[in-house]
């Protein structure tokens, strides 16, 4: 990394920075200014990372450089990364003290702490509505997690996306003692708890349609399929309530002067129209 960061402006929205990401962070980002983080950062994994050159015939070269090294020492710029964290306080100071406690000083303690206050800054620069997706593997996605509730709050955890490849991955080979690690993890936090959340829908294949929405309404032509009416969360969490909207009220209604709610098994004048626009799935 070079030291002075360099900017390679294109417009306001657009621009590069080429240097540690803490430093950056710190020199050039405001308060409350960003919109969404997707992180990709060095994951621990112990592996240095070459740039492999091409012969002019296409051919691999023997010349590479090393783009950068993910092995992480315990040495004194960790020890000095971990004070300014610990010495910073607050619970990710309680984190970083337990997790000395639990490692020792080790690679995974001065991998953490040069994690910890890139994902303080991340947190400070991060606007209200603001989401932050961290993409890590299994080595070190449940110490981060842990300093990301630290850091963000644990209320603030929205989902832990798996990432499977899908080609096959050496390290579960004939003879190992393990099954293939295959997956990456991606931690998603919010700011707040009410950040911008666009849900993207994709049409459903042709066959699913065929199968789950047989029927087709009247005069519309509009596909449907028959569900219960029950709402999410099942009797267990109080949530099993007839919702009854439009036209379709009075069929659940009906449903209900015919004996009232009897859970699961229910019979078929329960179900409802599903995949219409009025229906609630
Ligand atoms: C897991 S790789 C990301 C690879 C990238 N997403 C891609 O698909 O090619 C981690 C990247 O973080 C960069 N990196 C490591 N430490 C950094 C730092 N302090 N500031 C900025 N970038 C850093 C590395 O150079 C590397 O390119």
């Amino acid at each position: 990394m070079s030291s002075t960061p360099k900017t390679v402006a294109t417009q306001d929205k657009n621009r590069l920075y080429y240097g540690d990401n803490l430093q950056v962070l710190r020199d050039y980002i405001a308060d409350a200014s960003v919109d969404l983080i997707y992180l990709d950062p060095p994951f621990n994994s112990r592996q240095d990372y070459n740039v492999l050159f091409a012969e002019k015939d296409g051919s691999r070269s023997a010349s590479q450089i090393t783009a950068f090294k993910d092995s992480w020492e315990w040495n004194l710029e960790a020890e000095r990364a971990y004070q300014e964290v610990v010495e910073g306080g607050g619970r990710v100071a309680d984190a970083m003290r337990a997790f000395r406690t639990l490692l020792g000083g080790s690679d995974m303690l001065a991998y953490l702490a040069m994690m910890a206050p890139r994902l303080i800054e991340l947190r400070r620069v991060l606007k209200p509505t603001g989401s932050i997706y961290l993409h890590c593997d299994p080595t070190a996605s449940h110490y981060l997690k842990l300093i990301m509730d630290a850091i963000f709050g644990a209320a603030m955890f929205k989902n832990e996306v798996i990432w499977q490849r899908s080609d096959a991955h050496s390290d579960g080979k004939q003879g190992s003692k393990h099954y293939g690690r295959i997956h990456d993890v991606i931690l998603y936090f919010s700011r707040t708890d009410n950040p911008t959340f666009n849900t993207l829908y994709t049409p459903l294949p042709e066959s699913t349609q065929a199968k789950w929405y047989r029927h087709v309404e009247e005069g519309t032509g509009r596909r449907y399929n028959k569900g219960d009416v029950t709402g999410p969360g099942g009797a267990s969490k109080g949530k099993s309530t007839l919702r009854v909207e439009g036209h379709h009220a009075i069929l659940a209604l009906q449903a209900i002067a015919d004996g009232g709610a009897r859970g699961r098994g229910a019979p078929s004048v329960f179900r409802e129209r599903h995949g219409l626009p009025e229906a609630i799935p």
